[in-house]
């Protein structure tokens, strides 16, 4: 039985780098030297593919080098599961995770990468007055507790971000990169993502995501017309836009995107055939070249219109003739007259177009108002500034997204994207899930800003901070849902998880008392950590969905798990004596035929629980008799 530590590769996240360079390895075995790649070699074997020259194109800033190795570092810590925050734990496949992004995304790219079709991400536009997060490079959970005060200040802080620092563009800069490469991870071949943003940092967002995604995986920047009236305030010119960029992972993978028509454009398309929906137009052709006579059922020919000029058509008389034959044409009596008529056959969709204009967007989703106004009404007060209309998240699910897709929001704010993922499903009987990341940034009474909000979170009995918010718009959200939709049985909860450190103790030897270091390591898991949270770091390091099922089962007076179907297996209990090992074994191995999980299955034991290695040992051995061959302790 072998025992997972904290410095165990599997119970980190996914370390980047090391991954990076076994991709080297299998391309070009003949450039690595044991660990090390030779880069004499590489470049020999790179030919003329190889730019060394000093000035390079692309953009350059202070700290990129380390904004690259950030996305590199995995992360130590973990997800904690909240069911007493979350609604429908037991069956919603959505996620709210509280916590700092880039953690969070390494903490992520174990169990979603390649998973995620569309992510949606509004960050800090770096107006100088909005927050942009300091990375500490040395110890991101450490730098995450400062922030979200869980432990003394001192160190960094979120900061109201003024221009005269001097590293304005660089640190926003410094906090996207790093973030844009791990979210790369997560989307599948055929993903998108979408970032808003404003003028103030356009450019260099294109910059860095042309770098991240490829220049040619770009596909269009929308311009949204947010802002129409006022502005006179502005000294030269009144901004009435912001915008969305937009890539793909990659282009070739993407197939066409379409708008779907809204229910009054539909409603033309009475008629259906094997080949789709449709309705009978007229051949008749002002504007067209195409003259010649057609001949009705009873003799009548028709060449001329009633002033005798020439009859048009819309398509050759070649076609018209094998559009007949097919049906897709007809000449039929229309009272007195004869009419000729085609299939005017329902196009794939509509493109989605550049600008989003009120018109284009809130009208197909029935709605014109704007972020602010629908957070008031379901706030009855301003909690929140600028959040995005639903109906701006759900025009771009529109043209993006299937109905079972995962949708990935790490700059949350007040829940926006989750809102709409619920109303769309909703709407069109979809199973779309989210997972949402919102960092829980405090909130300050005492800034005027943030007061209302703050004395909403005392009002809830709550922490005053952000995420929050997020969850409870999130369940206000759901609340308006099935009221507007009161027969839908979908899928309006979420999980809440929380980013902390490790459930498990690194190993810190006290060189001047190694036998009382080894005495604490006997259990090395921490203090004030329960089974589920252990339980949810297993599924997370082990790459499992943290909304896969979970069942429990008691076999021989001890709860075990079974995450996924049985993929992993675990018993968590604080004692496990010699008399315990045969039932207890025999037990699992019958739950474990009777779930019959594809794949291998991972038994996971709590170290400290054996009463001594012959309990441990012969429960391994039984394990292994029956095919369960990977057993772990904890
Ligand atoms: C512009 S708001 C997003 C608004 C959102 N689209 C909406 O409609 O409500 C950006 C959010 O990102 C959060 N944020 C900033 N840095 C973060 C980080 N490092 N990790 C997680 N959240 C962060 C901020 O607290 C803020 O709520």
């Amino acid at each position: 039985m072998r025992k997972i530590t904290a410095n165990d590769p599997e119970i980190k996240s996914v370390d980047i780098l090391v991954e990076n360079i076994q991709g080297l390895r299998a391309l070009f075995p003949e450039a690595m030297t044991e660990e090390k790649v030779d880069f004499e070699v590489l470049k020999q074997l790179l030919g003329g593919m190889v730019d060394e020259r000093e000035e390079k194109y692309g953009l350059n800033w202070h700290g990129k080098r380390r904004a690259r190795q950030l996305a590199l570092m995995p992360s130590t810590g973990t997800l904690r599961p909240r069911p007493e925050d979350s609604v429908e734990w037991d069956t919603t496949k959505n996620l709210m995770i509280e916590g700092e992004n880039l953690e969070v995304l390494k903490l992520l790219q174990k169990s979603y990468s390649n998973m995620v079709k569309l992510i949606y991400i509004d960050p800090p536009y770096n107006t100088g007055k909005d927050f942009v997060y300091t990375d500490d490079f040395r110890d991101n959970i450490k730098n995450y507790q400062r922030l979200t005060g869980q432990v003394d200040d001192g160190g960094r802080r979120m900061t109201s971000h003024t221009e005269s620092s001097g590293r304005f563009h660089t640190d926003w800069l410094n906090m996207m990169y790093p973030r844009l490469k791990l979210a790369r991870n997560l989307l599948r071949e055929d993903g998108v993502i979408f970032v808003s943003i404003d003028e103030i940092e356009y450019a260099k967002l294109r910059f860095i995501c042309d770098e991240i995604f490829g220049e040619e995986n770009h596909i269009a920047d929308f311009v949204w017309y947010n802002k129409r009236g006022g502005g006179n305030d502005a000294k030269h010119v009144a901004v009435e836009h912001e915008y969305v960029v937009f890539y793909a992972k990659s282009k070739t993978d993407l197939n066409a995107l379409f708008v779907p028509y809204a229910p009054t454009y539909l409603s033309r398309y009475k008629e259906q055939d094997e080949t789709g929906k449709y309705f009978w137009d007229t051949f008749k052709r002002k504007s067209g070249k195409q003259y010649y006579a057609i001949t009705c059922p009873d003799g009548t020919i028709l060449e001329q219109d009633d002033l005798g000029n020439p009859l048009s058509w819309l398509r050759s008389e070649k076609r018209f003739k094998e559009d007949l034959i097919s049906g897709e044409a007809r000449i039929i009596k229309v009272g007195e007259k004869w009419s000729v008529q085609f299939k005017q056959r329902l196009p794939e969709g509509k493109k989605p177009r550049t600008i989003f204009l009120e018109d284009s967007i809130w009208k197909e989703h029935s709605t014109s108002r704007d972020g602010n106004q629908e957070m008031l009404e379901m706030f009855s007060r301003n909690v929140f500034d600028n959040p995005k209309p639903v109906a701006l998240l759900n025009h771009i699910i529109s043209f993006s997204l299937e109905k079972d897709d995962l949708v990935l929001d790490f700059f949350a704010g007040s829940g926006t994207t989750g809102h709409a993922v619920m109303a769309q499903n909703a709407a069109d009987g979809g199973n779309r899930r989210y997972i949402l990341v919102q960092l829980p940034e405090p909130l300050d009474p005492a800034n005027d800003n943030q007061k209302i909000a703050a004395d909403f979170c005392d009002r809830l009995g709550k922490p005053r901070n952000i995420a929050e918010l997020t969850k409870e718009r999130l369940r206000r959200a759901a609340r308006k849902i099935q009221s507007e939709f009161p027969d839908y049985m979908g899928d309006l909860g979420f999980r809440v998880f929380t980013l902390d450190s490790s459930n498990i103790r690194a190993w810190k030897p006290d060189r001047e008392n190694l036998e009382q270091t080894l005495l604490d390591h006997l259990e090395h898991i921490k203090e004030g950590r329960s089974e589920l949270d252990i339980l949810y770091e297993l599924v997370l390091k082990f790459g499992l969905d943290l909304c896969a099922s979970t069942e429990t089962c008691t076999i021989a007076g001890k709860t075990v798990y079974a995450i996924g179907g049985g993929v992993l297996l675990a018993c968590l209990e604080s004692s496990i004596l010699r008399d315990d090992v045969e039932p207890l074994a025999l037990g699992i191995i019958e739950w474990h035929r009777v779930l019959a999980p594809v794949g291998e299955t991972i038994c996971v034991f709590r170290d400290s629980a054996f009463a001594d290695d012959v309990a441990k040992f012969h429960l391994t051995a039984i394990l292994r008799e029956y095919g369960l061959n990977n057993v772990r302790s904890l």
